[in-house]
């Protein structure tokens, strides 16, 4: 047990609210989706129960439709743009109204498995409910092969360089007056732009005009993109499903079918030009030619290659503290700018996976070697400057402090 093992138990202890974990305190004052299912991995290394407890609150957020929001508002607070008024998706307890990437099945998995004999029944009310999960994003988000998303925050990555495209096809210009909160809370340098945000409110609006309307937003909102990040993700999460529903003794053909539509529509992202996987425009088709951290989640869902490598050691050795968000050598790259360069533990940990189930140990843990350097210079940010480790957006972060519990062991 280390120093930094009892800091990051302080961290989780200090943003839980009881039953659900903020991210970190003023930037991001709710329950966020895929935040939280790291939060339940970092829990269940001292506290199993209350692992479970996290997935529970999140899943319970659960639309009709299967799709699991990306924030759930359980308690208004002022600190934040946009909130639960200009969502409108009167849900209760409100929520946004779109979703982020379906890692809560890997994750419960993980939980499980710590703990198989204790978390069974908490397991066995959960899997239904990733199980309309995932065939939501089967038949709503995968009817163009690869998974699609709506809103860049969907992604989770939110202004990075992959959006660019289906970003400039978004008209910003007559969207209401707002103030934003984030850029009160950290460097607004760090942040996406404003004319980031004006896009961003737009696709909001018209997600709400139509009444948060599925087939709508995908024939006809306005912006809809190929996410690799996301596609791996699920397909990654699909066989983490499926292995849980034979542990509680379900049939899972269905899952192993969604998983090999999607695995066969992968070709779909990738792009020859750039010699990766990339992100695609899914109203024009063009790809985005980008690198970025999305397509290395293909080490995630078994889905590497060696031109891939080339191109992961490329980035990886243009920097000192972990995998860039993006391409160094790109001219959209920021190194302290959000998702347009930055280094970000919790993908690390992700990747570290990835890396070790593909034989690759020694990738992963340099990985977690230079992660570990950034936490012990400044503790446990949000992201990090990948050039110099220089601390940014939030402090004191839950999924930074959750994957170093479960990294440290
Ligand atoms: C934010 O507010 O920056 C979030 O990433 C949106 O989910």
């Amino acid at each position: 047990m280390t120093d930094l093992d009892d800091k990051a138990r302080a961290i989780l202890r200090l943003n839980d609210k009881g039953g659900y974990t903020l991210p970190t305190h003023g930037l991001y004052p709710y329950q966020w989706n895929w935040d939280s299912a790291f939060a339940a991995w970092g829990f269940a290394t001292f506290d199993n129960p209350r692992a479970w407890d996290e997935l529970d609150t999140l899943m319970a957020s659960q639309w009709p439709s299967g799709m699991v929001p990306h924030i759930i508002f359980h308690k208004v607070d002022p600190g934040y743009f946009p909130g639960p008024d200009v969502w409108g998706t009167g849900q209760t307890p409100p929520t946004s109204g779109i979703t982020q990437p379906p890692v809560a099945a890997t994750m419960a998995r993980l939980v499980w498995e710590m703990d198989p004999d204790a978390g069974r029944d908490r397991l066995a009310a959960l899997y239904p409910k990733l199980l309309a999960w995932h065939r939501w994003w089967h038949e709503v988000r995968c009817t163009h092969g690869p998974a699609a998303i709506v809103h860049p925050w969907e992604s989770g990555r939110d202004n990075c360089p992959d959006w660019d495209i289906g970003m400039a096809g978004v008209d910003g210009s007559s969207v209401g007056p707002y103030t934003r909160r984030d850029t009160g809370h950290v460097d607004p340098d760090m942040r996406p732009t404003k004319e980031d945000y004006d896009r961003y409110i737009t696709i909001v609006e018209f997600g709400r005009n139509c009444g948060w309307d599925d087939k709508t937003i995908v024939d006809e909102g306005p912006f809809l993109m190929s996410d690799p990040g996301t596609t791996f993700v699920l397909l990654r999460a699909h066989r983490d499903l499926a292995v849980l529903g034979q542990a509680l003794g379900h049939d899972v053909s269905q899952i192993e079918e969604w998983a090999a539509a999607l695995r066969s529509a992968l070709p779909q992202i990738w792009n020859p030009a750039l010699g990766a996987y990339d992100a695609r425009n899914l109203r024009t088709g063009a790809f985005a030619n980008v690198l970025g951290s999305g397509a290395f989640l293909a080490y995630l869902a078994g889905a590497g290659n060696t031109e891939l490598d080339t191109q992961l050691m490329r980035v990886w050795d243009a920097v000192s503290y972990g995998i860039p968000s993006a391409d160094p050598e790109a001219p959209s790259f920021h190194s302290r700018k959000y998702w347009r360069g930055p280094s970000w533990p919790f993908l690390n940990a992700l990747l570290a996976i990835g890396f070790t189930e593909n034989g690759r140990a020694d990738l992963a843990e340099r990985l977690r070697a230079e992660t570990e350097m950034m936490l012990q210079k400044h503790g446990f940010w949000e992201y990090f400057d990948p050039l110099d480790a220089a601390p940014c957006g939030g402090a004191d972060f839950t999924w930074t402090a959750a994957i170093w519990l479960t990294w440290a062991r």
